[in-house]
């Protein structure tokens, strides 16, 4: 699989030179159990698989890393469970320099995602919330590390509750809201009357129609190989993909988002070309993968 990458990418040396944004991430935590098999069963049937993986991911904790490589100062919001899995996804967040004092034990298991990928890089992932779904409503300490941050980023892997508690605090106190809904469904209207950017994929914009996303103020829809396209009030603009050779695109809209946020200070524009490296590179890995900053710039400085 083939991303296009267009020269039309490259950004000036230099430009990404802004201050660190702070930002809070509410989101999920899960273990992920990936198998690599030539193709993916189908009903019924028991086949071989290549090989088996396991690290950290949900969408939360993959954004909220994929924000901290990219040279973010990031807080995670969250749960995990009374496993074994519990210490390490708690010391993968600590490694890559996340406050997560405020991360909850809770009882339970931690957060799984089964996840099968085939030659192709195509994917199916199912997720078992579990410590996630403890989530559904905020603490005091939770609330005031909302308020202080720039940016509040969700998704919607958590209980709609919780995020919408959180897009709440940050609104009423000027905090960002960065809002990526996936898994789709529904989104309240006292959600959607917080957020400020809404990142999705086509058949999730298809899916909330046009009518919803017009009142969003600043709208980014990924297209995978055909890059994406930005709407926001100060018109509409279509960024290019990165070429890269695909291995598995598990967690590669994950880390688009991350790095998003994490260069949102330098402009929309800016920001979807570290974006969109960051979206490139985390493909070329199998499983969840954010790149480090300095992988970025060489992609984005175009020495890659
Ligand atoms: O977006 C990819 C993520 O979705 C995986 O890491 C898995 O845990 C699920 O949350």
């Amino acid at each position: 699989m083939f991303i296009v990458y267009s020269g039309e990418n490259r950004s000036a040396p230099g430009a990404e030179a802004a201050r660190p944004e702070s930002i809070i991430v509410l989101g999920s935590v899960n273990m992920d159990l990936i198998v690599v098999a030539r193709e993916l069963p189908r009903p019924g049937e028991t086949m071989l698989g290549q090989h088996f993986r396991m690290n950290r991911g949900g969408k939360g904790a993959n954004q909220a890393i994929a924000a901290a490589r990219c040279g973010a100062i990031v807080t995670f919001l969250g749960a995990v469970g009374q496993d074994h899995f519990a210490e390490q996804l708690r010391h993968d967040l600590f490694i890559n320099g996340i406050e997560a004092d405020l991360v909850r034990d809770v009882d339970g298991t931690s957060g799984v995602a089964i996840i099968v990928v085939d030659e192709h890089g195509e994917n199916r992932i199912i997720v078992v919330g579990d410590a996630n779904s403890a989530i559904t409503g905020l603490t005091t300490p939770e609330k005031d590390a909302i308020a202080k941050a720039d940016i509040l980023m969700l998704q919607l892997e958590l209980p709609i509750a919780a995020s919408v508690a959180a897009a709440r605090e940050a609104h009423a106190h000027g905090t960002m809201v960065f809002l990526n809904p996936s898994p789709v469904q529904p989104i309240p209207g006292d959600l959607l009357d917080c957020i400020d950017v809404l990142v999705l994929n086509e058949p999730e914009a298809q899916r909330y129609g046009d009518h919803l996303l017009d009142s969003i103020p600043h709208v980014i829809i990924t297209k995978g190989a055909a890059g994406c396209v930005y709407r926001g009030p100060e018109g509409q603009m279509k960024v290019p993909a990165f070429e890269v050779e695909a291995v598995d695109t598990t967690g590669a809209g994950d880390a688009f988002v991350g790095a998003l946020a994490a260069t949102w200070s330098l402009g929309p524009d800016e920001a979807l070309r570290w974006a969109s490296a960051a979206g490139a590179l985390s493909a070329t890995h199998l499983g969840a993968y954010q790149p480090t900053r300095e992988q970025l710039e060489a992609v984005v400085h175009g020495s890659f």
